[in-house]
């Protein structure tokens, strides 16, 4: 082991992860961009490869994967959105040989519809996400249907039946690598022959029931078993399997912090320990923003039990796209140091934009957890990167993404600072998006690779899926572009701090706070973010310190009180906790005070606002 190689020393203990939760965006940015810095040769470099890799990517023709798809009918035209909705409407249809009528049918009404005639609400309330995007892009009066049946009479029958088809195929099993586990694992096989790695994702999440957490437990504890005796090779090649910890715990919210940390915690650790038992990799999925410091800590519980001492196989997900990543990894590198483990960080930029920011707009929030311009986050991924890297091999960093310019640039940092022959790092790509790239990466290149593979049907499915549409159907989106011919490849080279002029423009110009959400007329209401444990505890405190005092409220016409029955007023936390009174004014005393008040108006009307 060369020096650059050596462990940190070990360090007794670490405090839990507690940061600012939606810092100002400018002056973290000016910060990133000091730190995710490239010499002008080593841009060159990154630029020649990315370019090689893009033109991988855009040389790839007839796989019908997603971006196939997106390069043809791109989700962000009418017609691309029109068949995704048919298709995930198709996909509820349980067997094939019904849907393919249904295609039929369909199409077959669809040529000799107009636009205007057609009542297509079974598609329009497809799902969630149709009805989000079908906003953004159908104009109004237009419908699925109707863009559906412009489509036939442009482009012919058989062209659309072909299209619908493969939208069925991106919707229902594109991103699925097997139903269950056993059929997963028979397929993973020849991609495992090809130097490949999986972390197979039992589909399923957010549960809610504690039915539902134990019907995920038992599937991911099915899961570690099979992959376990499949697997071959040693960690970091073996395979591995992720969790979310929102499948194993029904109240998986940081208002629960107690009730978590006493129920998730033995079970995550069981989960971890059947996992050590295989010596397979194990990786704690990031999920939403107010559960990051609830996730760091369940973490942190289980990575401090002394039964996981030795095994270099456990390890989360950090999201880019989060302003707190930065601050996240270098709190791993001091719990990784702290008990002396290994543990493997997987690098994503995130994969909840869209909830996060109508959740921050809803509870009214001072600002957003997480970057409004995509630029930000992609700048933000390349610093915990490159953090990732200088903590090797403490941390065994995994590269999330199917962006070739970032996977370029992390290449490029990977060279800094690291004298092993072994590059210390892996690549991760999603089953069914980034394959052209990703070959490149292990085939030609040589690194590797590991492909997260969801397991499951379509039951499970429609979350997951959805994620997948809206990363890929958004117009910044890096596969969205890559698969638009009319983009030029320079546009997609164009270095983050650049798009963020160097720092002037760290925020999206048509992203308001969510205070500012309506504009001049209105502020939003202030909210509170539970997730926050700062804002949390403030708020436990305030109601401490109000504990035995109570108000009197009372009508008060002409500056006098007026007495009258009060009546308890209970709060509503739990019901009974009496928090004071209040005495109601009589329709006489109501009807006083307007006429004293009218009374009153011509005088306080002529006296100057200064005197009033
Ligand atoms: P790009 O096109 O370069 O980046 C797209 C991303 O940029 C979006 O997903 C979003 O994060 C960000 N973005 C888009 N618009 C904006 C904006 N206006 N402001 C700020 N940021 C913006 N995601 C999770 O959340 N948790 C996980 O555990 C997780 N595991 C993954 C495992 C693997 C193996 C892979 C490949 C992905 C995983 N993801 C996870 C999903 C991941 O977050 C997305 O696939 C990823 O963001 C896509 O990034 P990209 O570099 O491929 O594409
Ligand atoms: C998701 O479930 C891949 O964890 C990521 O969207």
């Amino acid at each position: 082991m060369t020096a650059s190689q050596a462990l940190v020393p070990f360090a007794p203990s670490v405090p839990p992860f507690r940061a600012p939760y939606a810092p100002d965006d400018a002056p973290l940015i000016r910060r990133l961009i000091g730190e995710a810095r490239f010499t002008p040769e080593a841009e060159a470099r990154i630029e020649a490869d990315a370019t090689r890799l893009i033109g991988k990517i855009r040389g790839e023709s007839g796989s019908f994967g997603v971006e196939e798809f997106l390069r043809e009918y791109s989700l962000t035209t009418p017609e691309g959105l029109a068949l995704m909705v048919l298709a995930e409407a198709l996909l509820r249809v349980p067997d094939a040989e019904t849907a393919d009528k249904l295609i039929e049918d369909k199409l077959a009404e669809a040529r000799f519809e107009n636009h205007e005639r057609v009542s297509d609400a079974w598609l329009v309330s497809a799902s969630a996400w149709a009805m989000g995007i079908t906003a953004r892009i159908l104009k109004p009066g237009e419908t699925p249907m109707g863009v559906l049946s412009g489509l036939v009479k442009r482009v012919g029958m058989p062209t659309v039946r072909t299209a619908a088809r493969q939208a069925m195929r991106v919707m229902g099993w594109q991103f699925v690598l097997g139903e269950t586990i056993s059929s997963a694992l028979s397929r993973a096989a020849s991609m495992e022959a090809k130097g490949y790695r999986h972390s197979y994702d039992m589909l399923g999440e957010g549960a809610r029931t504690a039915a539902d957490a134990d019907k995920y437990f038992a599937s991911y504890a099915n899961a570690i078993e099979r992959i376990g005796k499949a697997a071959t090779g040693t960690l970091p090649q073996r395979a591995g399997i992720s969790v979310k910890l929102s499948a194993l715990h029904p109240r998986y919210e940081a208002v629960n912090h107690a009730d978590v940390m006493r129920d998730l915690v033995p079970r995550l650790l069981d989960l971890a320990r059947r996992a050590k038992a295989h010596d397979l990799s194990f990786t704690v999925d990031a999920e939403e923003a107010d559960r990051l410091e609830l996730s760091l800590d369940v973490f942190a519980a289980v990575v401090a039990d002394p039964s996981l001492a030795g095994w270099d196989g456990f390890g989360l997900a950090v999201q880019a796209y989060q302003k707190r990543a930065i601050e996240v990894i270098d709190w791993i590198g001091r719990l990784a140091a702290a008990h002396d483990r290994r543990l493997m960080v997987r690098l994503v930029k995130g994969a909840y934009w869209d909830t996060e920011i109508k959740r921050a707009q809803e509870r009214g929030l001072a600002d957003y957890p997480l970057f409004t311009r995509k630029a930000a986050t992609d700048l933000s991924y390349l610093a915990c990167a490159r953090r990732l890297l200088r903590l090797r091999p403490r941390i065994f960093p995994q590269f999330a993404g199917h962006n070739a310019f970032s996977l370029a640039q992390i290449r490029e940092m990977a060279r800094e600072n690291w004298t092993s022959a072994d590059p210390g790092f892996e690549f991760q790509k999603l089953h069914g998006m980034g394959d052209a790239l990703h070959r490149t990466l292990v085939e030609e290149d040589g690194l590797p690779c590991r492909i997260y593979a969801p397991v499951g049907g379509h039951r499970d499915l429609l979350a997951y899926l959805v994620r997948r549409l809206l990363e890929n159907g958004a117009n910044s989106s890096f596969v969205a572009k890559v698969g638009d011919a009319g983009v030029p490849v320079a546009a997609l080279l164009t270095p983050p701090e650049e798009e963020l002029g160097h720092g002037a423009k760290p925020r999206h110009a048509r992203i308001p706070l969510p205070r500012d959400l309506y504009g001049a007329a209105r502020k939003n209401s202030a909210g509170l973010e539970f997730g926050w444990s700062h804002e949390r505890d403030a708020l436990i405190a305030g109601i401490e310190a109000h504990r035995g005092v109570t108000y009197e409220a009372a009508p008060i016409v002409d500056g006098k009180g007026r007495p009258g029955p009060a009546r308890a007023v209970v709060s509503p936390v739990d019901g009974k906790t009496v928090v004071g009174t209040v005495t109601e004014a009589t329709p006489a005393q109501a009807k006083e005070a307007i006429d004293r008040a009218a009374a009153a108006f011509a005088a306080w009307d002529r006296t100057p606002v200064e005197e009033r």
